[in-house]
């Protein structure tokens, strides 16, 4: 595993731009097995878990060709052999799971095996199989897979117990060729719910009311293909909107869609950040005199992103006074606290809150990535902690943050990233 070495205590000051959304992106792949013809995708940014879905595709037949360096993905699954994706690559990632419903629906019959569960929860999927049950699949769990198939997928009303994403995603794409129409109540809104939405409409789907938590799907014959844009990756912008206002620095993120990031917004103008949108897809932000402790609670979107909690988390680990955390979403998504905790910050972990007494600084110490967001997290408090911080297990990071060293490293950070092989990639700030 590789690492990151960083030398805290920088503001980090500069422009920088934000790649396209990695939980667009996933969903977008998987909706490419619904037609036989090309897909087009801009903006797929090169992530280790994008890798992992592309070779998912491949391994059921499709034709996949990646121009990274132009962020341009193309896909022609063509008439696609009634195939399993490879089973250890399917383990690998929760979000392969998205291929479920569109080959259903393509082959109606399906075996794939069920997602683990990860770092922050079991994360189970019965709400998946719950809605495409009540369109007309069957399945059964044989060997830890799931063997599902249909006869023919028909429109139903579903009423999912969660607003899940990945739930939402799954029973749309299906819904999309299934005969008759599909209701989804108390579906996700997500801004990626509606990019998914937008494609699959490009393609000759009819979903409407995508983004809010009705969601109305008229089942159509086949899809074509089309070529479209990812939206700007919300999490990865206030990820380092954060790092402008953790820093003590002064950051203009752009390729960002404001109206993506307002819970964020307003959490860091509440604790005293400076927070401007200069135009339609920019935002500046930078800390204010001082940042003041605040109470976050994660909801589903439209409420705070449980994506961004880790990170927030780092800001009220040096505010003045005592905040709290509650993570509303997921049962163990405060991995992060050890590391925090090693570097001086003062948090009490009370089941799904955290309390956090915010401290005048942090200090650089070795602590080991527990997943994605809080490896993020502890790359957070590393820049602004004073002196070394080595973050172990760094691939974590590297699963949904594409360039993120040399990105940061022209905002003014000193970072090295030293991969499992041990070759030493110096990023050092301008
Ligand atoms: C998506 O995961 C995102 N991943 C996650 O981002 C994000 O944290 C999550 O949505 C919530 O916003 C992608 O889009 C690829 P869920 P997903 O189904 O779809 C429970 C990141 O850091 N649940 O909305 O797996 C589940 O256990 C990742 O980029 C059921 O109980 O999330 C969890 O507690 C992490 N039964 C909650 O719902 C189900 O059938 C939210 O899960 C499905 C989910």
């Amino acid at each position: 595993m590789g690492h990151l070495v960083i030398q805290g205590g920088i503001p980090l000051r500069g422009k920088v731009k934000v790649n396209g959304s990695k939980n667009a992106s996933l969903p977008i792949i998987a909706a490419a097995l619904l037609t036989g013809e090309p897909v087009i995708i801009e903006g797929v940014p090169d992530l280790l878990d994008v890798r992992t879905m592309i070779a998912v595709l491949e391994g059921l037949g499709a034709a996949v060709d990646y121009a990274e360096e132009q962020a341009l993905l193309r896909i022609a699954s063509g008439e696609l052999p009634p195939a399993a994706p490879p089973a250890d690559l399917v383990s690998r990632m929760r979000a392969s799971f998205l291929v479920l419903g569109p080959l259903l629906a393509r082959n109606k019959k399906v075996s794939l095996p069920l997602p683990g569960g990860c770092a922050i929860g079991t994360r189970p999927v019965d709400l998946h199989l719950k809605g495409l049950t009540a369109m007309g699949a069957s399945f059964s769990i044989v060997n830890g897979c799931v063997e599902g198939h249909t006869a023919g997928l028909r429109g139903a009303r579903i009423y999912l117990d969660f607003p899940s994403v990945g739930a939402t995603e799954n029973i749309m794409m299906a819904a999309t060729l299934a005969a008759g129409t599909t209701v989804l109540e108390n579906a996700a809104t997500e801004p990626e719910i509606v990019d998914l939405a937008n494609c699959l409409n490009s393609m000759g789907a009819q979903v409407v009311g995508a983004g809010t938590a009705h969601i109305r799907i008229e089942g159509v014959p086949r899809l074509g293909g089309t070529r479209h844009a990812v939206i700007p990756d919300r999490i990865e912008a206030g990820t380092l909107m954060l790092a402008g206002v953790i820093t003590g620095g002064d950051l203009i993120v752009e390729n960002v869609l404001p109206d993506h990031l307002k819970p964020l917004l307003a959490k860091l103008i509440e604790a005293g950040a400076v927070v401007e949108e200069i135009d339609s897809t920019a935002i500046r932000a930078a800390a204010g005199a001082r940042t003041a402790a605040v109470d976050l609670k994660t909801m589903p979107h439209p409420g705070f992103s449980t994506d961004l909690q880790p990170q927030f988390m780092v800001l009220l680990a040096l505010a003045e006074g005592t905040g709290t955390v509650t993570e509303t979403v997921f049962e163990n998504r405060f991995r992060h606290v050890e590391g925090l905790s090693s570097m001086g910050a003062r948090i009490r972990v009370e089941g799904r809150r955290a309390i956090v007494q915010g401290q005048p600084r942090l200090s650089g110490a070795p602590v080991v990535a527990p997943d994605l967001r809080g490896a993020a997290a502890l790359l957070l408090a590393g820049l602004a902690a004073q002196g070394e911080t080595k973050l172990l297990q760094a691939e974590h990071l590297w699963r949904g943050y594409c360039r993120l060293e040399e990105r940061l490293a022209l905002l003014g950070a000193q970072l090295e990233r030293i991969s499992a092989g041990r070759e030493r990639a110096v990023h050092t700030g301008s």
